[in-house]
């Protein structure tokens, strides 16, 4: 079964073409992060207006690529919720009109869910139930996964998400956007010791995360008391800063994803999003699976950020399971499951 798949959700413009779930036969991904830069975040509007100039290009780029013909398919699978509303319209509406004019069926995925399923692009089983992670710049949530495609929600930040932590640290300390990439590559060369940073709600008990007193921690240490003092940081200042920071995040994403891991008897772990791209989590992440006997399964870094391998990946799961969409689907920014959600609508 070969598929389409189309993602649109943020800032990233992306499609691919995936064979039975697992054999990526071409993917692009257009990135917008660097024309943000110089807002310091997405803007919505300027988000959706590009999604609209590129999806076209992306999409017969990877159908060229892949040597395929529109007959050569066997659906179109879609990001569809959550995410920018005008972004998921783009990238919904060129699903919906391919599968018309193609003779497709469609497939409704959910972006969180596809993050999860990236795992199965790699060549590991993986031994369902598992645990699974995600830590994107929107989300920070575990997920009881009892079979592939299906994340039944745990718990999660109650405030920041860990990739938006990175970026509003990299902005605290002066670097540009996004920050997660920059930070990873300044705490290479850091001492995670250097500054000492809260671990937030690592005895809580439960699947709770906090980043937000992490991050104005940070502010304070480095823009004295009141946050608004100039960073007086020297080059390994600023490594030193970026590592301690990073540290922090990582020892809390590891510790809890190890507690839930026991407290509901999942063996093997899976994690997803932009912020599994961090080497730091994935080498602390390795290193305590190691120790603990665990089986972890990371995803390829381009398939942790966002990209449309994975929605074509889930898409596979679910239209095997016959779960299609009707033309008449529209996108919705949240997560929130309701019957609208629940028949695929
Ligand atoms: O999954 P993603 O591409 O988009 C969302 O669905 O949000 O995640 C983007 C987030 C950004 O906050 C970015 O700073 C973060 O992932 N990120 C990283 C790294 N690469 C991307 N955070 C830490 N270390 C990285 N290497
Ligand atoms: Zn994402």
């Amino acid at each position: 079964m070969i598929i389409l798949g189309i993602e649109s959700s943020c800032d990233e413009t992306a499609a691919a073409v995936v064979e039975n779930g697992n054999r990526v036969l071409a993917e692009r991904v257009h990135s917008q992060a660097a024309d943000f830069a110089q807002w310091g975040g997405v803007v919505p509007e300027l988000a959706a207006r590009a999604h609209l100039n590129h999806l076209p290009g992306v999409i017969a780029e990877v159908m060229d690529q892949a040597q395929l013909q529109p007959r050569d398919l066997h659906a179109v699978a879609v990001s569809c919720w959550p995410g920018l509303m005008g972004s998921l319209l783009c990238g919904v509406t060129a699903a919906k009109m391919l599968s018309q004019r193609w003779q497709l069926p469609l497939v409704a995925v959910d972006h969180i869910q596809a993050h999860l399923h990236a795992v199965h692009l790699l060549p590991q089983a993986i031994a369902y139930p598992a645990l699974g992670l995600v830590v994107s710049g929107g989300h920070s949530h575990f997920y009881y996964c009892p079979e592939a495609g299906r994340g039944q929600l745990l718990g999660g930040t109650i405030d920041d998400a860990a990739g938006e932590a990175f970026d509003k640290a990299a902005a605290i300390l002066g670097l540009g956007y996004p920050g997660g990439p920059l930070i990873d590559q300044l705490a290479a060369e850091g001492d995670p010791k250097a500054l000492p940073l809260p671990r937030s709600m690592l005895h809580s008990g439960d699947e709770r995360l906090s980043f937000a007193g992490l991050k104005t921690a940070l502010l304070y240490r480095v823009r004295g008391p009141l946050g608004k003092d100039p960073l007086q940081l020297d080059a390994q200042g600023l490594r030193d800063a970026a590592a301690s920071f990073q540290a922090a995040v990582v020892e809390v994403l590891v510790r809890k994803m190890l507690q839930t891991a026991q407290r509901h008897s999942c063996r093997h772990l899976i994690v997803g999003g932009g912020v599994a791209c961090n080497r730091g989590l994935r080498q602390a992440l390795q290193q305590a699976c190691a120790e603990q006997g665990l089986q972890l399964s990371l995803p390829e870094p381009r398939h942790c950020a966002d990209n449309a391998a994975m929605v074509a990946s889930l898409g596979h799961s679910l239209a095997q399971r016959g779960e299609f969409a009707a033309p008449t689907l529209s996108p919705l920014p949240t997560t929130a499951v309701g019957p609208r959600r629940q028949q695929g609508k």
